[in-house]
């Protein structure tokens, strides 16, 4: 069965010294790392520092990271760089980054091979806007993202990889999606795994919803044959909140 993941994203929040008072809050009161992954993405510039202290049950993630190797991109970081920090996981494509940073779906692609070259395991995210879900185009927004996104990913390569389902109209905005329509979102994503790779792989990739979910909804979300797990922005930030949502995913 599918090890249950619950994933923060701490976006632009949490200088150093919030973020280690947030480490050592959560370091005995998560569940065992058998049970679940529990994942925080926290911001670049204090990756290192998190992952010399994150203990045994908490796993650090990136929120980004370029495609190049190197070169003449100010302000970015390399896989390499990254990967130097200790990280296991990235976060790749979120809405924000699309929105705001001109990310698109061939940038995603190229960035999920660059992780995987340097070891580090992707958390891709996909989902549809509102006018997209009010016109009926929801499926087809995430044949388009999922299919661009995996393109040329070996077989063997996606046990690594953590697909996010979040749609736009529901990230920071209160409005949770029902558990039926992530669900039915998060098993539609599945089935593109299969049609593009084969029945195993769409049975073993672990797929998330992220919108909103809070210590309220998660248990009815988690429930979901579909669902194996949260991205979390606002409700990951608070320690006790954080530990709440961990210990409902298991
Ligand atoms: P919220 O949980 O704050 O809606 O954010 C979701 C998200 O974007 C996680 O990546």
């Amino acid at each position: 069965m599918r090890k249950p993941v619950m994933a923060g994203n701490w976006k632009m929040n949490k200088t150093r010294d919030e973020a280690l008072e947030f480490i050592y809050a959560v370091s005995d009161k998560l569940p065992s790392v058998n049970q679940l992954d529990s994942i925080i993405c926290a911001p670049a510039i204090i990756l290192r520092d998190l992952v010399k202290r994150q203990g045994s049950n908490l796993k650090i993630g990136a929120q980004n990271v370029h495609f190049a190797e190197s070169g003449a991109y100010t302000g970015e970081i390399s896989p390499a760089m990254l990967s130097t920090t200790g990280v296991e996981y990235v976060i790749i494509g979120h809405s924000e980054r699309r929105a705001y940073f001109n990310e698109t779906d061939e940038t995603v692609n190229l960035k999920i091979k660059a992780a995987l070259a340097h070891q580090l395991k992707p958390i891709v995210c996909c989902g549809e806007s509102l006018e997209e879900r009010e016109t009926n185009k929801t499926h087809e927004v995430l044949d388009r993202q999922i299919s661009k996104a995996l393109e040329g990913i070996d077989k063997e390569d996606l046990s690594n990889i953590i697909i996010a389902y979040e749609p736009i109209w529901a990230i920071g905005t209160g409005k949770v999606a029902s558990a039926e329509m992530a669900d039915e979102a998060c098993g539609y994503i599945r089935s593109l795994v299969k049609k593009q790779y084969c029945p195993a792989c769409a049975e073993e990739i672990r797929i998330l919803y992220g919108g909103s979910v809070s210590t309220k909804s998660v248990s009815e979300l988690m429930a979901q044959p579909n669902i194996d797990g949260g991205l979390v922005g606002g409700a990951s930030l608070n320690s006790e909140s954080f530990i709440e949502l961990c210990n409902k995913a298991i």
